[in-house]
């Protein structure tokens, strides 16, 4: 159990502490936070973190709390790490996250419901049918109904598109798809819907935002699949794009990626960045051409994303280099550095001091249109806010 007083009087001490008036001159002269610069605007800004990061209790949690309105559980709400038999789930870590971010009032969103690369072993051996189909739905109806009010949005279904599989829908193929067949996504969205009618549900997707054949191919596929949804009467209201971005890799377009942003909002969604952040592997080893390249490469994607006017949402997948899945290589290979220099994918260092990729998120969001006063930001807020 997270020593849930300690954390409390933890964080109360370290917010007091920027607010103490010897450090009030000190406050006034320091840099906004990323959340009041997004919320200015009428977008949501936030990270991925893990509850082993909030219970340290230390100067990064403070951080969150300084620059984030929302949080995003990285590992803790995905299916193989929540069940290891047969219908269990175990809600501790999940729920500590949750209560965290309603104590401070942050938005959750909630990651995820099913992703092929997280789904438990029981499930993978079940018989195709009618079990596979009732225990997915579980899964779903579970998650959804226990964090009802509390988790703003949802993604249903991690990545589903793979337009290497050659299927004219392009469903990645799937333990879903095996066991219960290509409705499997429409089922699981009805499911979230009815346990939980106000959440947004999102589908979830990477490889959408370079300028290559194979990006075309995958974005075209996600606008067909969002159509079809649409057209089946499949409640669905956002598309997440991933944008884990690459410094020195495939080219990006501007106006090609506008246009599908544009092209999706055209159906009636809302776009969401759900996991921006940078491989840096191929940039120089001195430290600042490096963050001049990540920040050149948020600076050029977010500019082209913010003008959109439907995406009202920016996740960044970590806020410092401390905590990074490409820091600490679980990212694809390819992402790593050859001459074993730590990574530095985020907004500050490992140190906590703001990076020129920090000053790029802010300055783009100085710069974006403004969003409808209170669409995302302040009704994901609200929604902890009546649970108080
Ligand atoms: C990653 C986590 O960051 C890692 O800690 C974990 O080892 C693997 O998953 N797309 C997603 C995220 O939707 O859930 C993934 O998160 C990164 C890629």
């Amino acid at each position: 159990m997270v020593p849930v007083l300690t954390r409390r009087s933890a964080m109360a001490g370290a917010l007091a502490a920027l607010l103490a008036p010897g450090s009030r001159q000190a406050a006034a002269n320091a840099p906004p936070a990323l959340r009041d610069l997004a919320a200015a605007k009428g977008i949501l800004y936030g990270s991925c973190v893990q509850e082993a990061e909030l219970a340290a209790e230390d100067d990064f949690t403070a951080l969150v709390l300084r620059e984030c309105a929302a949080i995003v559980p990285e590992n803790e709400m995905k299916w193989q790490w929540m069940s290891h038999r047969p219908d269990e789930e175990d809600f501790s870590v999940p729920d500590r996250i949750v209560d965290f971010a309603t104590r401070y009032r942050l938005a959750l969103r909630g990651h995820n419901l099913l992703w092929y690369w997280r789904t438990p072993d029981w499930f993978k051996a079940l018989p195709r049918g009618q079990s596979a189909e009732s225990a997915m739905v579980r899964r779903v109806t579970e998650m959804c109904r226990r964090y009802r009010g509390r988790v703003f949005c949802w993604d249903v279904v991690n990545e589903p598109i793979d337009v290497e599989t050659g299927r004219a829908d392009a469903l990645r193929k799937t333990v879903f798809l095996d066991e219960i067949g290509p409705d499997y996504l429409d089922l699981a969205h009805r499911a979230a819907r009815e346990a939980d009618p106000a959440a947004s549900l999102v589908v979830n997707e990477y490889g959408i935002v370079y300028d290559t054949p194979a990006a075309e191919q995958k974005r075209t596929a996600v606008l067909r699949l969002l159509e079809r949804m649409k057209r089946n009467a499949t409640p669905v209201d956002a598309l997440g794009v991933q944008a884990h971005l690459d410094i020195g890799g495939d080219p990006f377009s501007p106006p090609k990626f506008r246009r599908f942003l544009a092209d999706v909002a055209a159906l009636g969604l809302d776009i969401q960045i759900t996991e921006l952040d940078a491989t840096d592997e191929r940039a120089p080893a001195e430290i600042a051409a490096r963050d001049g390249l990540v920040a050149d490469a948020y600076a050029r994607f977010l500019d082209a994303a913010l003008d959109e006017p439907a995406l009202g949402v920016v996740v960044t997948w970590g806020l410092s280099d401390r905590h990074s899945w490409i820091v600490r290589h679980e990212c694809n290979a390819q992402g790593w550095r050859k001459d074993g220099l730590p990574s530095r994918p985020l907004p500050f260092d490992a140190a906590l001091a703001r990076k020129r990729a920090w000053t790029a998120l802010a300055a783009a969001f100085r710069a974006a249109p403004p969003r409808p006063p209170g669409k995302w930001a302040a009704p994901a807020l609200a929604l902890h806010h009546a649970r108080r």
